[in-house]
């Protein structure tokens, strides 16, 4: 279910769009899912993110009139479906597989009609409470707003994540009233109709609120990102990578890195980045969408756009940007530089302050390349303005702006020569 409003996000954003550590706050739900192995998958959406979800089946819920009508908005979709019906509040991001299939295990263990997951966060906010008769078995689920003094003092509630069976799912959802405080139809009802039916309905209660926790606002957005980046930080912990500070370190969830690769403060590895082993990554780097290779030193401050591969023991070193360039083994960009759409070669060592101009001429042009062969010495404060290429094992001069090829081991020098005229600062220092 995604379809709601999320209006305590304030946002013009729909909440399940929302970014959270790379992904969109629902695709962490949707990834859940499909890890848990189901066999079909239907987001239910508004009709204005309806195009957000290429790949997956969209079944378009037209007004948000409730959860319960959210379910029903996917009924033509899931038609002709008999098994058991897995039910997602879309905003719980830190679910994980495993806890859905301990649900499904209840819920089949159980022989149950339906069984809702529950647990006990530290404060019960606007949850729905669980509520259990004298021998513990679920009477039925009342929303916080709907909730007597007593109701609410329950610390038990409802994740919003459900299995049912389909054939007692779809006619009890027929059966809904929206006779509450929000004049909505609540999925949760179900539940309390089905006991009354006297179908078996189960409680499976998870041990991690984190797990289950259902994000409403932005503070609990920016908490949902810190558990989930400490879940991705323990794990490549664990995996024999150093991560120095894992608070300030942010590593998105397909990023790949290899052991005893060493990560410092204010990190920010993103998309399908992967680190090979021994790598160092010095504070504050971002890097998306590249390769770094094995015992390869980045940064401080480096930021590493698409496309860009630093072989085994490059460097790519202080303010240094690089996008969509190849940087050979042992090749080092230490200082003041950016590099784009350029192959550097093995060994060859760029002087600080140099920039790759690949900007079209006009605009809509492709980029064009810089190619800098292997063993190669450039000067300081180089501009290469591509379509452009240095030899193997040549030289550039200092605040040349190389804009013709260089011949392999030539040394090539693009400025104007230095003029010295003779006492002039002395007979002009009192003008
Ligand atoms: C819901 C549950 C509450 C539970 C909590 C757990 C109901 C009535 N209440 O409350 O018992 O404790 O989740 O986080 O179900 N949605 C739609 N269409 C709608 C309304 C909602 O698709 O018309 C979707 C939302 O996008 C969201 C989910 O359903 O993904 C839950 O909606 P939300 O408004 O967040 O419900 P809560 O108030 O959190
Ligand atoms: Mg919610």
């Amino acid at each position: 279910m995604a379809a709601g409003l999320g209006t305590r996000m304030r946002s013009a954003l729909p909440k399940h769009l929302h970014p959270l550590l790379g992904r969109r706050l629902v695709d962490w739900v949707i990834g859940a899912a499909r890890d848990a192995g189901v066999d079909r998958l239907v987001v239910v959406t508004s009709p204005d993110a309806q195009d957000s979800f290429p790949g997956v089946e969209v079944a378009v819920q037209e007004r948000p009139l409730g959860t319960g009508d959210a379910v029903r908005a996917a009924r033509t979709s899931l038609d002709g479906f008999e098994g058991d019906v897995l039910v997602l509040n879309g905003d719980v991001p830190g679910l994980t597989p495993e806890l859905l299939t301990a649900l499904l295990d209840t819920h089949r263990r159980e022989r149950a009609a339906a069984t809702v997951l529950s647990f006990e966060p530290a404060d019960a906010r606007a949850y729905g409470r669980i509520v259990r008769d004298g021998n513990g078995h679920l009477e039925r689920i009342v929303e916080a707003g709907d909730a007597s003094d007593e109701e609410l003092a329950r610390t038990e509630v409802n994740s919003g994540i459900y299995v049912f069976a389909a054939a007692k799912l779809w006619p009890t959802l027929d059966r809904l009233q929206p006779q509450n405080v929000q004049g909505e139809l609540y999925i949760t009802d179900t539940l309390g109709l089905l006991v009354g039916d006297g179908e078996p309905v189960a409680v499976h209660v998870a041990d991690e609120p984190f797990e289950v926790e259902g994000i409403n606002t932005r503070v609990e957005l920016a908490a949902a990102a810190a558990g989930l980046r400490d879940r991705i930080n323990d794990a490549h912990m664990l995996a024999g990578v150093t991560i120095v500070d894992p608070a300030t370190t942010w590593i998105e969830p397909d990023v790949q890195i290899e052991s005893d690769v060493t990560i410092h403060p204010f990190v920010h590895l993103r998309g399908a980045t992967r680190v090979a082993s021994g790598a160092e990554i010095h504070p504050h780097t971002v890097a998306v969408d590249v390769e770094i290779g094995a015992r390869a030193v980045v940064g401080p401050f480096c930021y590493l756009r698409p496309g860009t591969v630093l072989e085994a023991q490059s460097k790519a070193g202080t303010f240094v940007e690089m996008k969509n360039s190849r940087i050979g083994p042992d090749a080092k960009v230490p200082h003041l530089s950016y590099i784009g759409d350029a192959e550097i070669g093995e060994r060859t060592n760029v002087g600080a302050g140099n920039i790759t101009a690949n900007y079209p001429h006009k605009p809509g042009l492709p980029k064009t390349r810089t190619r800098i062969g292997k063993d190669v010495r450039t000067g300081v404060q180089n501009a290469f303005v591509a379509p452009v290429e240095v030899g193997d094992g040549a030289w550039t001069a200092a605040g040349s702006v190389i804009t013709k090829d260089v011949p392999a081991d030539a040394l090539a020098v693009a400025r104007t020569r230095q003029e010295n005229k003779e006492g002039y600062a002395a007979r002009h220092r009192d003008d």
